[in-house]
């Protein structure tokens, strides 16, 4: 079996085009449009072209985006300005992109986020509801993965998913959202023993490590979807966790890296954004 190629690029495309008309929506009603404040500290090259192509993204669909670029900021600089930052009835999303400086504690700048504004989905309240079922501002990148199975119309009821990372970010979340739409769950990772043996099992296999193509065609079930997550770069291209080329001959579908996952992720910031905004004014109904 080849796998069909799953085309993240395209897809989020389209999401940002039927977003767009939301948020002309939006503003028609509001006189306002949303509003997405970016917080980056140090000089993280990653980092910088993660926030570049969120706030891109922002201007596309017509999202208002605000950039605060620090080289440094103190601990109690930083949650002085997220303070005000949830304060400011004009602002409707705020994201810290992480990884932060040593020296701030990154768990307290995510806490003193107002979680109506949360457009990661990375406060504990936001967490709490993911566990409960109560979805609120999902994590963008597993939500990324959910609407890409949502627009290519891969089944989740009742298939075996396993999920190798166990990251707060994406691993953790994922299987729960997972778990919500009815699969059955498997979360491997770095202690897993015989992890072939869990996703030779897959019929949706995630691979969330971050550890080149660790992912080999052995290991992977005949007709299985396979969504690649992890992206390292390997002297200079990024490389995915999944030995792409060798596994696109058993997958029924697969993701490439780049340009399956990543253009998602950035879809879902717009996409919270504008649910964010929309709940603190009371929706546009
Ligand atoms: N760093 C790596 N991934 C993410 C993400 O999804 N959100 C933020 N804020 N920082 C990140």
């Amino acid at each position: 079996m080849v796998g069909e190629i799953i085309d993240g690029k395209a897809i989020a495309k389209g999401i940002r085009q039927e977003l767009a008309g939301k948020v002309a929506a939006f503003k028609k009603k509001r006189g306002t449009v949303p509003a997405l404040h970016v917080v980056i500290v140090g000089h993280d090259p990653a980092s910088k072209l993660y926030v570049r192509l969120k706030q891109t993204g922002a201007e596309e669909v017509g999202i208002k985006s605000v950039k605060h670029e620090f080289d440094t900021i103190t601990e109690k600089k930083l949650l002085e300005l997220i303070d005000k930052l949830n304060k400011d009835k004009a602002v409707h999303g705020i994201l810290v992109q992480l990884p932060l400086p040593k020296d701030i504690d990154e768990k307290k700048v995510i806490m003193k986020i107002s979680p109506e504004k949360d457009v990661d989905g990375f406060h504990v309240i936001n967490m709490g509801k993911l566990f409960t079922g109560d979805e609120n501002l999902l994590p963008c990148t597993p939500l990324g993965v959910i609407r890409m199975l949502e627009k290519e119309k891969v089944e989740i009821r009742g298939k075996d998913a396993v999920i190798v990372g166990r990251s707060n970010i994406v691993g953790k979340p994922l299987a729960l959202m997972l778990l919500k739409r009815h699969a059955t769950v498997t979360l491997c990772h770095t202690k897993t023993k015989d992890l072939a043996s869990h996703t030779r099992r897959a019929d949706l296999l995630i691979a969330a490590a971050w550890a080149p193509k660790m992912i080999e065609a052995h290991m992977v079930k005949n007709g299985a979807v396979v969504i690649d997550i992890g992206i390292t770069d390997v002297n200079g291209k990024a490389v995915g966790d999944v030995d792409f080329k060798k596994v696109k001959e058993r997958a029924s579908k697969i993701t490439p890296v780049p340009g399956g996952v990543g253009p998602m992720t950035v879809a879902m910031v717009l996409s919270n954004t504008l649910e964010a905004a929309e709940k603190q004014l009371g929706g546009y109904a």
